[in-house]
C-alpha cells in the first residue's frame, strides 16, 4: 500500500447492463482491490432452484435455498471465479434464464437477509469494490465511496445485444424493462440511488473514461 493511502470501500450500483462489472474489475484491478459481485450470489441460488426443479418465485423454498449455499469468491488468471457449496459455477450463473431467476429470488426478503452477511464479511477489511443493486443503501451503508452507474435503456440494450446477438434488439430491451421494473419496484432493498451517491449516466460514453472517473473519485477520498 502507498503510505497515505487508506484500503476503501467501494460501492457501484444499477441496472442491468449498465457497465458496473467491466468498470467495477477495471477500478479494483488498477487500485489492487479485490472486487466482488453480488449478483452472483441472487444467481447462484437462482440457478441452485433452477437445477432443483423449483420456482424462483417461491419465497420459502428460496430462503431455504439461500440459507443452505456456501458461496466463495477467488481470482485466477485475472478472472473472477465463484464456488457455490464448493463447486465452480462461474460459467453456469452467467445464462439469461439465470439472471432472471435470479431477479425473481432477490424480491424475497429472507432470500436478501440470508445472503447480507457474506456480502458484509466480504467488505470489511476496506480493499474492495463491491457491484450490485443495494451496496450503497443497505450491505455497506458507510462504504467511502458509493456510485450510481446508469445508462439509458436503449444503450444498455444495445450493449447486451452486441454480447449476445441471437436475441432480437427489440426483445432484449423489452427483457431489460422488466428486469429493471423488478429490480427496482420491490419492497426490499430496491435499487435505488443513495443520497450520498455520486450518479455516474455512462451513455455515449467509454468504459476508460468511466474508470479514470471512478478512480478520481475514489482519489478524492484517500484510495
Ligand atoms: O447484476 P446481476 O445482473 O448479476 O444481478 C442479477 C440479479 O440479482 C438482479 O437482477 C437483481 C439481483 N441482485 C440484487 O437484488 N441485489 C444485488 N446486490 C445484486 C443482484
Amino acid at each position: 500500500m502507498i503510505p497515505g493511502r487508506v484500503r476503501i470501500a467501494i460501492a457501484i450500483d444499477g441496472p442491468a447492463s449498465s457497465g458496473k462489472g467491466t468498470v467495477a474489475r477495471f477500478v479494483a484491478a488498477r487500485l489492487g482491490y479485490s472486487y466482488v459481485d453480488t449478483g452472483a450470489l441472487y444467481r447462484g441460488v437462482g440457478l441452485a432452484l433452477m437445477r432443483a426443479g423449483m420456482d424462483p418465485t417461491d419465497a420459502e423454498a428460496a430462503t431455504e435455498m439461500a440459507s443452505k449455499l456456501a458461496f466463495r469468491f477467488e481470482w485466477r488468471e485475472g478472472s473472477l471465479r465463484v464456488a457455490v457449496n464448493g463447486v465452480d459455477e462461474s460459467e453456469a450463473i452467467r445464462g439469461e434464464a439465470v439472471g432472471r431467476a435470479a431477479s425473481a429470488v432477490a424480491v424475497h426478503p429472507g432470500v436478501r437477509s440470508a445472503l447480507l452477511q457474506t456480502q458484509r464479511d466480504l467488505g470489511a477489511r476496506g480493499g474492495v469494490v463491491m457491484d450490485g443493486r443495494d451496496i450503497g443503501t443497505v450491505v455497506l451503508p458507510n462504504a467511502q465511496l458509493k456510485v450510481y452507474l446508469d445508462a439509458s435503456l436503449d444503450e444498455r440494450a444495445r450493449r447486451r445485444h452486441a454480447e449476445a446477438p441471437g436475441v432480437a434488439l427489440e426483445e432484449v430491451r423489452r427483457q431489460l424493462a422488466a428486469r429493471d421494473q423488478q429490480d427496482s419496484g420491490r419492497a426490499t432493498a430496491p435499487l435505488k440511488l443513495a443520497e450520498d451517491a455520486e450518479y455516474v449516466d455512462t451513455t455515449g460514453r467509454s468504459v476508460e473514461e468511466v474508470v479514470q472517473q471512478v478512480i478520481a473519485l475514489a482519489r478524492e477520498r484517500g484510495a
